[in-house]
Parts: C-alpha cells; structure tokens; sequence
C-alpha cells in the first residue's frame, strides 16, 4: 500500500533527510521535521487550525529559499492572504518572489473542462496529471492541498480516491516533494478522513484537536503517524499566536474532545 520509497520503514533506515517545518514544536516532536517526500494527512476538526498550520509550514519553507505551493479548493487564496498578513512571520515578497504560489484549484476545474460535478477516472487522471506538472514548473519542495476532503466530495468513490492519492503520491516521491493533505473530519468522530482509505495510502497522519480544560477549549496536537522518524505519540497544546503555533505538552487529566 505505501509508496517505493517507502517500502521498508525499518527504523535501522539511514537517516532521512528532513523537510524543516520550521513550526518548532512540531519540529521537535518529528526529531527535526518531516522526512522529505513524505505525504502527511493533516486531520481535523473545523476550526483546530489546520490551515494556519500549512500556511506556517510553507512559509517557512519560502524563507528557507524552498519552493512551497498552497492548492486551495475552498477558500479563495486572495482571503487566505489577507488572514496571513496578521501573523508576524508572513512575508510579503515572499508571494512576489514565487517562493510562495498559491493556486485556486477551482479555477483550474474550469480550465481543464472539469466544472461538473462527478469527476469520471478519465477527469481524476488529467487533474493529477495538471496537479503534478504544476508542481513540477514550480519547482515546488513542499505543497499543500487544503482541502483533500472537498476534492474528495468530487472524486466520491473509495477505490478512485485511493486510486488518485497512490498515484498523487508517487509523483510527489518521485519529484521529492514533501506534501499536507488537509483532511476535514467531524469532532468525535475517531477518524482521519471522510472515506477510511485515505490513512492507508499516506506516510504520516498529524491529528489536531480540542480539548476542554476548566471550560476552555484547548487545540491539540498529536502526530499519529510518520513514516522514515521516531517520534513522540503524545498530545501537545497548540497555541494560535502572531508569532506563529506554539506548543507545550499537554498535561494529563484533560480529556480529549474527538479529532
Ligand atoms: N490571523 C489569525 N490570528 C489569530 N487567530 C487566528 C488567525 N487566523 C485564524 N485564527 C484562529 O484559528 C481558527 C481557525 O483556524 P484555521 O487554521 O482556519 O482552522 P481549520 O483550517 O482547521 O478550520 C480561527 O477560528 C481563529 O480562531
Ligand atoms: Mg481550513
């Protein structure tokens, strides 16, 4: 079910090489960042910072002089820039230099033909094909999809969506890219992905949730799953600040509230 290059995930590997999240406690948690190439699931309730946390991601990769791709199918990436320019860490020249691109995928429905509403086998393999070259002009280290979920609701099928991620997947590996799929679930819920068959074909699964201290509710984090690392299963408390996500251990007795 995984990808080649993942294929034996003996923790005897050599080391891999890391794509630096520059978010420093989930850098420490993944002891120094995700493996590069790595196709992570970003799971969570609305609201539990999943996209402040990819945009972070990619921004910090711009800076690193990486080429970083945000694919919005949801939200219009006009808007998303503006929420941006709140936090002290964003860079506008960023965007100006093409460190930071960011694509409306349903503008690229439009363009290629694929603005009904049911994606055949025929339209999921052009728009993996336009999605891969896109990736490939961009010269894009790391990319995020926000949401997989929305795409997912045109894909519909089980075995198409897997079909797509597999083949999503071996060309990100293949290009090197290391990539966050936004994964919407609905809080309690115990799962990962709307279909089941999304945590199977990725490397790694990163859970945000809330959690209810004294009538507070908490965002939480917990990396589930990462192929090619060690790392730590604990649930950390992820703060929103201008400065960027904070993290902290979460202390025990708090009870998680699904995600
Ligand atoms: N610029 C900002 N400054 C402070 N808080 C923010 C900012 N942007 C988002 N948030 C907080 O994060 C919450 C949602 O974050 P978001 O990343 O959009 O979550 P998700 O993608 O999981 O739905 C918002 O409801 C708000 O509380
Ligand atoms: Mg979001």
């Amino acid at each position: 079910m995984g990808r080649p290059s993942n294929a034996d995930p003996s923790p005897k590997d050599v080391p891999r090489e890391r794509c630096v999240t520059g978010i420093e406690g989930l850098d420490h948690i993944l002891g120094g960042g995700i493996p590069k190439g790595n196709m992570v699931l970003l799971a969570g309730p609305v609201g539990t910072g999943k996209t402040t946390l990819s945009l972070e991601f990619l921004v910090h990769g711009a800076e690193r002089g990486e080429s970083s791709l945000f694919l919005s199918v949801t939200e219009a990436s006009n808007k998303l820039i503006e929420n941006l320019s709140s936090f002290d860490f964003f860079r506008k020249d960023l965007i100006k230099s093409n460190k930071l691109v960011f694509v409306d995928l349903p503008i690229m429905y439009e363009r290629l033909g694929l603005d009904h509403e049911e994606l055949t086998v025929e339209d999921i393999e052009l728009l993996t094909r336009s999605v891969l070259d896109l990736v490939e002009s961009v010269g894009a280290d790391r990319v995020v999809l926000d949401s997989l979920t929305s795409l997912g609701y045109r894909i519909r099928r089980d075995e198409r969506i897997r079909d797509f991620m597999l083949t999503l997947g071996q060309g990100l590996s293949r290009l090197g890219t290391t990539t966050l799929l936004v994964s919407e679930v609905a809080p309690m819920e115990g799962r990962y992905s709307s279909h089941g068959v999304e945590e199977a074909v990725v490397d790694g699964i990163i859970l945000l949730g809330n959690a209810s201290r004294q009538g507070d509710i908490l965002r939480v984090l917990q990396v589930v799953k990462m192929r090619g690392t060690a790392h730590s299963r604990s649930q950390y408390v992820m703060e929103l600040t201008p400065l960027g996500l904070l993290m902290a251990p979460h202390l025990k007795g708090n009870r998680a509230q699904g995600g």
